[in-house]
């Protein structure tokens, strides 16, 4: 784990109150693996003011993008942040997702919960298709998102995944993109096609809590595999203070050292 100042290279606005952070950190670039996390100290809010917890969405050429909402008072005073500033950041944090791939690839996403979907798509569509069929990592890997939100400005990031050759599926409650409704929806579609040819799959999930467990659910329910990232308020990041209590079958686990990934069939709701 490395705990260090770095600096600031894009800080960017996407919209609905969302924003690229970009850091340049070599060497916490060249360590993390998706659904790890980063800890980040806010430089305006009090030195004895805790970090805050953001997946990886991206860790590349030695550097680390995270893409946050602004929520409350220390996402609020992170917003001031600008390229050139330092940041001081500790990672790579937490157990991520397994770095296999079993079926097809279905990852399940809502708000800023695509944000280590993203650098696991990445990885996948690099990596996976040759770990998985021993052909050349440049063969296509068939990496399907299912993104839900509020409404259309709720839905991130979709051009990145779609850059990385993704296909994408998106609902929105109110029907301004996507099937008008749940993620849910376009989910089970594509299950019933899956099951329909015989296929396989794997869900990854992040996102809000009923949208995780509506996804474990589906997991257990069908025997498949169902990796979910929770997400839990934190004070140490490190295993200390056991604020991020998650139930599983195992009893209580820490979310910032167990998780934030755990596999489905462990998550007691
Ligand atoms: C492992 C992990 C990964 C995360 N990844 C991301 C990410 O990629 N992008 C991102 O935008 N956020 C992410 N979060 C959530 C992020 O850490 C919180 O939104 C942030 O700490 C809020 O700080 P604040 O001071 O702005 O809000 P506060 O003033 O502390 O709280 C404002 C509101 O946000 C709620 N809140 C605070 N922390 C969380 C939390 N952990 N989960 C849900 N609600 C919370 C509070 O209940 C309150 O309603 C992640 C959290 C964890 C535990
Ligand atoms: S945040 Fe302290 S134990 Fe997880």
């Amino acid at each position: 784990m490395i705990d260090e100042s770095v600096k600031v290279v894009e800080h960017v606005e996407i919209g609905a109150g969302y924003r690229y952070l970009v850091l340049a950190a070599p060497q916490m670039a060249a360590r993390l693996q998706p659904g790890q996390f980063v800890h980040v100290r806010v430089p305006a809010l009090e030195t004895s003011a805790l970090r805050r917890p953001f997946s990886v969405f991206d860790a590349e050429d030695g550097k680390v993008t995270v893409l946050y909402k602004t929520v409350g008072r220390g996402t609020a005073a992170l917003n001031a942040v600008k390229a050139g500033d330092t940041l001081n950041v500790m990672g790579p944090l937490g157990h991520g997702f397994p770095l296999k791939c079993a079926g097809v690839p279905l990852l399940v996403g809502g708000g800023y919960g695509v944000a280590p979907l993203h650098f696991l798509a990445k990885w996948m569509v690099k990596s996976c298709a040759s770990l998985t069929s021993g052909k050349d990592s440049a063969s296509p890997l068939s990496v399907k998102l299912f993104v839900g939100g509020r409404t259309a400005a709720d839905l991130l990031a979709l051009d990145r995944f779609k850059a990385l050759g993704v296909e994408v599926f998106t609902a929105t409650n109110d029907g301004s993109a996507g099937v008008k409704g749940l993620v849910t929806d376009p989910l089970d579609d594509e299950l019933v096609k899956l099951r329909e040819k015989g296929e396989t799959f794997e869900l990854f999930a992040c996102g809000p809590d009923p949208m995780l467990k509506a996804v474990a659910m589906r997991a257990t329910g069908t025997g498949s595999k169902g990796w979910i990232s929770m997400d839990r308020h934190m004070i140490c990041g490190v295993g200390a203070c056991y604020a991020c209590i998650q139930k599983t079958v195992r009893g209580n686990s820490r979310c910032c050292v167990e998780g934030p990934v755990f596999a489905a069939e462990d998550l007691v709701w």
